[in-house]
């Protein structure tokens, strides 16, 4: 792998490491980084839909941004089935649980609006039906350019393959509500390399996707964060001592550990549109610890670089695990070096006695953490559960220096505007 660049007039970087030292320091169940329990009487956005990932509109800069006094927010969202004799069981009961493990195959983007950033109201598909050039709309980014409400919606297409597109539209407002127009064509941008980044033809379980694009506040410059495998063939990476970090006599052993090789991926553009991007060696690798670090993204507070990003305990290393939930990494500059939030990285996870209850969390520049219901339990013993498909409650986080603490909860799905902005 290339580990150094000088394109573009960008500081040549070595990417920063999460070490098997680092996330054997993840204690589950810490007070000040674990999500309060969600109780299994939640609300549901909507019934004839599950929604998981949750991307609200912003800007360049990361502010979550209203339009005209009207909130948007942009969800993964797929059909739910519950008369389909597809998801029966032998006793002719809903199947909820294989119907809402399915949905990522037919995930497809939906919009959603509201005066009071909560209480979502149904906007719609965003592209129709034959726009998208790949069955899966999976995440990415709505980016509202101007005062004229043009969007740019970066995300990932997928299946065949994985391609970092984008598509632009307009939202458009009236007293009663949000509508998106345009959203027609459809632009690919990249897809990886397998020189950086991992492709599939090196290893069937790749992940290339998530774009989450940004105004660097230092530089000015359009950038991108993405989430990427680090190239290679699978099982061919080595976990060595930069990867095992400072560990105590004993934990020198790694077992199988080099299948999991995750990164958060960047890019630069070579235009000021963000038509024309070169991709860079990733700000931060796992290998060793962790094969999934997904939806990278920024908060940018204090002058320092603080990203996140979401992962699993199944994607955990031998020897390492923490729970599902963001971690977090920072820095003084764009490149790092980057070290993780808490001594281990993990900034707010799932309680172990819910360990599936939200996932998919991002957090936004004013501390508020939002994220999706996956599963709850419902008895004592965690057999039965009800499953989500719908918004957590948002988690209300302080960030300080090297540290995060959890401080505060609010309602189910409630994300505030940062800014509004009057549509000309
Ligand atoms: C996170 C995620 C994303 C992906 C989407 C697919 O929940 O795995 O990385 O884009 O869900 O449904």
């Amino acid at each position: 792998m290339k580990t150094t660049t000088e394109k573009f007039g960008v500081t040549p970087h070595q990417p920063s490491l999460w070490t098997r030292a680092d996330a054997l320091k993840v204690r589950a169940d810490d007070p000040t980084t674990t999500q309060p329990l969600v109780s299994a009487d939640f609300p549901t956005l909507n019934n004839d839909v599950f929604i998981w990932d949750t991307m609200p509109l912003r800007d360049l800069d990361g502010n979550v941004t209203s339009v005209d006094g009207w909130s948007v927010i942009f969800t993964l969202t797929a059909d739910r089935h519950p008369n389909d004799p597809q998801y029966l069981d032998e006793d002719g009961n809903y199947d909820i649980l294989r119907d809402w493990n399915d949905r990522h195959g037919r995930a497809k983007m939906y919009y959603w609006f509201s005066r009071t950033g909560k209480n979502w109201e149904f906007g719609g598909r965003v592209m129709a039906e034959g726009v998208s050039p790949t069955a899966r709309e999976w995440a990415g980014t709505p980016i509202l350019l101007n005062d004229r409400g043009e969007v740019d919606l970066y995300y990932t297409a997928v299946t065949p393959g994985a391609t970092i597109v984008k598509v632009r539209g307009r939202v458009v407002t009236t007293e009663h509500g949000v509508s998106m127009v345009g959203f027609e064509k459809v632009k690919p941008l990249f897809e990886a390399d397998g020189n950086m980044y991992q492709t599939e033809a090196q290893n069937a379980f790749w992940g290339f996707r998530d774009p989450w694009p940004f105004r660097d506040p230092k530089d000015g410059k359009l950038y991108m964060l993405f989430e990427g495998n680090v190239a290679g063939e699978r099982g061919s990476h080595k976990v060595g001592e930069a990867e095992i970090g400072d560990v105590p006599p004993g934990y020198e052993e790694v077992g199988n550990s080099r299948f999991q090789t995750a990164c958060v991926g960047i890019a630069v553009a070579r235009d000021a549109d963000g038509d024309d991007w070169e991709m860079l060696p990733p700000l931060l690798t796992a290998v060793g610890v962790n094969d999934q670090t997904e939806r990278p993204h920024f908060v940018f507070q204090d002058g320092k670089y603080y990203l996140f990003t979401i992962s699993h305990t199944f994607t955990y290393a031998d020897g390492v695990t923490g729970p599902d939930g963001v971690y977090g990494f920072v820095a003084d500059s764009l490149f790092g070096p980057y070290v993780p939030l808490n001594g281990s990285g993990l900034v707010l996870g799932n309680p172990s006695s819910q360990p599936f209850q939200t996932y998919s969390h991002y957090v936004m520049p004013n501390g508020l953490v939002t994220s999706f219901i996956d599963s709850v339990p419902t008895d004592e013993t965690g057999t039965q559960i009800r499953v989500g498909g719908t918004e957590a409650p948002t988690v209300g986080m302080k960030i300080k220096g090297l540290q995060t603490f959890v401080v505060a909860e609010y309602d189910y799905g409630y994300i505030p505007p940062m800014l509004d902005v009057t549509l000309k």
